[in-house]
């Protein structure tokens, strides 16, 4: 049957004991690598996103984005402490939906880590630009935007993601030290920034305080338009749950993580927001004739042209929305300060979001789906070099090419298809095996799954219409190379015995054989 071939559980937590990630992470270091890959371009660069689709009702925005992860992680938190292992949504459905819908997940997670990646590189580039420009020097637009803005190439953003590529490929991953200072410079820059603009935040700002309604009239607008695009925000909480292999007592630490990390991100991004409507206002720009305007799009580029020459810049405009806003109300010094956090702390982003992308294929090389040489690791470097810069190359592409906002609205159809069919697992897996041990129980799972599952449908259902698209047509490619080569190269269709057991630098153990993993509880599911 098509959807028959499940990876059983035990077989799966099996490879996990195998293979020999150390426990070193406990709750609140979880909880900072949280925050470390949760703040980064969503609130730095995409609330000016936002405000040009929803003006001051963007605060609703981020209430429903956060509503919807919230409900999704604590599906994920089941999941993640029920099979603490690597591979997150892609390691979950293989275990519970069977292979075809895990190889489609993780065809998804692909989108959501790679394609988040360019977008983090993009956002970098825009407060770069900005700090380069604040010293007096001016990159020409050629080459800091793309086309879409009547540039060529957005040269840092392409330079930034090749470094970091380059980074990963000799092996560097971010110390959970150098995270830790890193989530000090950016909840500092956040803080400051809201305990400057909320004293001087006036209520008139938020009139009207949905301009473009809840829908908008074309997909990708109003309020919930927006929290489909700020729902990129949020993601990275799952993050914390891709780390659970390496994680101390995951059952208690892994949720204490998920939510941990969501609820502290929220209620700063709510402040943060706050500060910059009631400082400089976020009405949207519209056309001349008064007609919606999308950001990314090279009518609002010349819009914005037009708002510059008049010598105003609406925060809806600027690409470094927090150092810009400070700059606006006369803190020039802070705003570049801003700037500079942005620009140390946002790379770490990048960083996380491509390692998640190396661990997404590891783990299905592991499995046979991907050849297993594209995972292969580097005999000095030990890292699987040759997945980093395949990927490296065509993150650094994008982000030449594409604007932030549209990067992040791709990766989020891909995110949200995740998410959602984690919600759904949950679901099958409390029917299938009722009696397994679940350290952590979603609470009133029969509501807050369903409501993910809702969530996650109306959020990718209100993303504009673009980003809609690419879902169907990535999963259209991913099914013919699943067809051409994974389900025949597949361990758990080939029931393979492990191999290169002995060779430290070969690739990462398959799965157990067949024959061994057919335990009870796993084979039912
Ligand atoms: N949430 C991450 C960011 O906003 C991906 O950059």
């Amino acid at each position: 049957m098509l959807l028959g071939r499940v990876k059983p559980l035990d077989a799966i937590l099996a490879t996990a004991e195998k293979q020999s990630l150390t426990r070193t992470l406990g709750a609140w270091q979880l909880t900072l690598l949280g925050v470390g890959a949760i703040i980064g371009t969503g609130i730095f660069v995409l609330t000016s996103e936002a405000a040009q689709k929803a003006g001051p009702g963007m605060m609703w925005s981020f209430v429903i984005a956060a509503a919807v992860c919230g409900v999704a992680a604590l599906c994920y938190s089941e999941l993640a402490s029920m099979v603490p292992v690597a591979g997150s949504a892609y390691t979950y459905t293989y275990a519970v939906m069977g292979e075809l819908l895990a190889w489609m997940v993780g065809w998804a997670l692909i989108l959501e880590y790679a394609v988040a990646a360019s977008a983090v590189s993009v956002g970098w580039s825009g407060y770069f630009i900005g700090l380069l420009q604040s010293w007096g020097i001016t990159l020409p637009t050629a080459l800091s935007v793309g086309p879409y803005a009547g540039g060529i190439v957005n040269l840092p953003a392409l330079v930034i993601a090749l470094l970091i590529t380059g980074l990963l490929m000799i092996g560097t991953t971010e110390s959970a030290r150098v995270n830790a200072v890193l989530v000090a410079i950016k909840v500092t820059a956040l803080t400051a920034f809201i305990a400057l603009t909320l004293p001087v935040a006036q209520g008139a700002e938020f009139e009207p305080f949905t301009p473009n309604g809840w829908f908008g009239e074309s997909s990708g607008f109003g309020v919930v338009g927006a929290a489909a695009s700020i729902f990129f925000a949020y993601v990275g909480f799952d993050a914390v749950s891709t780390a659970a292999e390496e994680t101390k007592n995951p059952q208690r630490n892994v949720p204490i993580g998920l939510i941990g990390s969501l609820a502290i991100c929220t209620i700063f991004y709510l402040l943060v927001a706050a500060g910059a409507i009631g400082t400089i206002g976020s009405q949207p720009i519209t056309t001349e004739a008064g007609g919606l305007l999308a950001p990314g799009t090279p009518e609002f580029a010349a819009r914005c042209q037009d708002f510059m020459a008049m010598g105003q810049e609406p925060l809806v405009c600027s690409r470094e929305a927090l150092a810009h806003v400070l700059r606006e109300i006369g803190y020039e010094r802070l705003g570049d300060l801003i700037g500079i956090a942005a620009f140390l702390a946002l790379p770490s982003v990048i960083l996380i979001m491509l390692f998640g992308q190396t661990r997404i294929f590891f783990v299905m090389a592991r499995d046979g789906l991907l050849p297993e040489k594209l995972a292969s690791i580097h005999p000095k470097w030990k890292t699987p070099h040759i997945v980093t810069m395949i990927t490296g190359v065509a993150v650094a592409f994008f982000a030449a090419f594409l604007p932030v906002g549209q990067l992040a609205d791709i990766s989020n159809s891909g995110t949200l298809f995740a998410f959602f069919m984690v919600a759904l697992a949950v679901l099958i897996l409390r029917r299938a095996q009722p009696d397994r041990p679940r350290p952590f129980k979603t609470p009133l799972v029969w509501i807050v799954a369903p409501l993910a599952m809702l969530g996650t449908l109306g959020l990718f259902w209100n993303l504009p219409f673009d980003a809609k698209m690419v879902l169907p047509i990535w999963g259209g490619i991913g099914l013919v190379v699943y067809f051409a080569y994974s389900r025949r190269m597949s361990h758990v269709g080939r029931g393979i015995i492990e191999v290169h057991e002995d060779d430290p630098d070969a690739p990462p153990h398959p799965v157990p054989p067949i024959g061994d993993a057919h335990t009870p509880g796993g084979k039912d599911a």
